[in-house]
C-alpha cells in the first residue's frame, strides 16, 4: 500500500467584519469590560451580519485554504465541517459548501461534537485519508453562535462569536501530517452545554420560543472544572499515541473557550507562554472554529513554520473532547501529479487495488 500521510497543505479562515467590544456588551447586560477581561480574556468577538451564516463564513475561509493548497475545488475528494451551528438541521452546511465551490467529486456531511467539532472532522478526514478512501479533503470548523445566544443572559452573550477556519488536508508520501487523533464522550454530562429546543425532542413551537429554549444554556462552572482535566487527559493521550512528549511540541493550539483554561492546562502540561497560542481576546469562544481559526492565525503571524509539530486540543458540549499532535506543513505540496496524488480517491475495491500498486 502506497504510504501516505495526511498533511495540512493550505489553511484559512474567515471571522465576520462586525466587531462587538465588551464595552458594547456593557449597554446590553448587567456587565464590565473589567469582568468580561478577567474572568474570560475576551475583549472583543466578530458577530456575523444579517445575510451571513455558517455556510457564508465557511465558504470564505475554504477558498483562502484552496488558494494556499494551491487545490481545485474539483479535485477535492472530501468536505467536513464541524459546527454546534449549522445552516439547518438538514441539508448539511458541507453540501451547501460543496454547491458554492463547485467541488463536483466531493462527499460532503458535517460533524458535532460542539467545541471539539473540529478535531472530530479531522479524525474523519484523517482516517479516510490513511484508509484510502480521500485524498484531498476540506476540513472546516464555522459557527454563527451569535444566532443561538440570549442577549438577556449575561452568563452565556459574552463568551461567543462567529467565524470560520479550514485547513486543506491531502494525501502525502512525506513522513509527516496528522500523528495521533484521540476523541472522547460522555453524554451523561450533556445537560451542561446545550440549545434545548429545535430538534426532534423538543421541536420548535411558539412556547420553546417565549421561554427561550433555542438559546445556549451553560453551567458554566460545572464546564469549567471538566475543561482542564479533560484537555490535558487528551493531550497526553495524543502525544503518547504519536510517541512524542510535550518537548517535541513547537506550539500548542487549544479551544479558545477562556483565558484561564488556557493557562491552567498550559500550566499542567508544563508549556511555556510562548509555546501556547492565545486569540481569545479577539474572537471570544468560537467553538468548531476556534482551533482552525488559531492555526490560520498562528501560521499567518509566523508562529507556525512547516516541520513544527503542533499540539491541539479542545472539550465542548456533550460533553465532549479530543486532542492531535500534527507535523505542520502548511505549503502546496509542490510535484503531486509526478507523485500520483492527483485525482479522485479510491472509491472501489479495485481502485484500492490499483493504489496498493503505486509506488510508496
Ligand atoms: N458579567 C458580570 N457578572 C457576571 C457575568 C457577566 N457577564 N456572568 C456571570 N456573572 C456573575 C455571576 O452571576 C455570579 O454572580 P453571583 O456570585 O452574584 O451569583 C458571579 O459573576 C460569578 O460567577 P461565576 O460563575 O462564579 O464566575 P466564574 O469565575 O466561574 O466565571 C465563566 C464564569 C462562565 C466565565 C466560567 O465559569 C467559564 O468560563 N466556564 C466555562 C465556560 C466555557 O468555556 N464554555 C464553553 C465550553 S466549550
Amino acid at each position: 500500500m502506497a504510504n501516505h500521510n495526511a498533511v495540512v497543505t493550505g489553511y484559512g479562515f474567515h471571522a465576520p467584519s462586525r466587531i462587538v467590544t465588551n464595552r458594547d456588551f456593557e449597554k446590553m447586560v448587567d456587565t464590565s469590560d473589567e469582568w468580561i477581561t478577567t474572568r474570560t480574556g475576551i475583549k472583543e468577538r466578530h458577530f456575523a451580519a444579517d445575510g451571513e451564516s455558517t455556510s457564508t463564513l465557511a465558504i470564505r475561509a475554504a477558498k483562502v485554504a484552496l488558494e494556499r493548497a494551491h487545490m481545485r475545488p474539483a479535485d477535492l475528494d472530501l468536505i467536513v465541517v464541524g459546527s454546534a451551528s449549522p445552516d439547518y438541521l438538514f441539508p448539511a452546511t458541507a453540501c451547501i459548501v460543496q454547491s458554492a465551490l463547485g467541488a463536483e467529486h466531493a462527499g460532503a456531511f458535517d460533524v458535532e461534537a460542539a467545541c471539539t467539532s473540529f478535531i472530530s472532522a479531522l479524525a474523519i478526514a484523517n482516517g479516510m485519508i490513511l484508509g484510502g478512501t480521500a485524498r484531498n479533503a476540506l476540513v472546516i470548523g464555522a459557527e454563527t453562535l451569535s444566532r443561538l445566544l440570549d442577549f438577556t443572559d449575561r452568563t452565556t452573550c459574552v463568551l461567543f462569536g462567529d467565524g470560520a477556519g479550514a485547513v486543506v488536508l491531502e494525501a502525502s508520501n512525506a513522513s509527516v501530517g496528522v500523528e495521533s487523533a484521540v476523541l472522547h464522550a460522555d453524554g451523561s454530562k450533556g445537560e451542561l452545554l446545550l440549545v434545548r429546543a429545535g430538534g426532534t425532542r423538543m421541536p420548535a413551537s411558539k412556547e420553546t420560543v417565549e421561554q427561550g429554549q433555542h438559546f445556549i444554556r451553560m453551567q458554566g462552572g460545572e464546564v469549567f472544572k471538566l475543561a482542564v482535566k479533560s484537555m490535558c487527559d487528551a493531550a497526553e493521550e495524543a502525544l503518547a499515541a504519536a510517541g512524542v512528549t510535550g518537548d517535541d511540541i513547537d506550539l500548542l493550539v487549544p479551544h479558545q473557550a477562556n483565558l484561564r483554561i488556557i493557562d491552567a492546562v498550559a500550566r499542567r502540561l508544563h508549556f511555556p507562554p510562548e509555546k501556547v497560542f492565545v486569540n481569545i481576546q479577539h474572537y471570544g469562544n468560537t467553538s468548531a472554529a476556534s482551533i482552525p481559526i488559531a492555526l490560520s492565525e498562528a501560521a499567518e503571524q509566523g508562529r507556525l513554520h512547516k516541520g513544527d509539530r503542533v499540539l491541539l486540543a479542545a472539550f465542548g458540549g456533550g460533553f465532549t473532547w479530543g486532542a492531535a499532535v500534527m507535523e505542520w506543513w502548511g505549503v502546496p505540496i509542490p510535484d503531486r501529479r509526478e507523485k500520483g496524488l492527483v485525482g479522485r480517491a479510491a472509491r472501489t475495491v479495485d481502485d484500492l487495488l490499483e493504489r496498493v500498486r503505486l509506488p510508496g
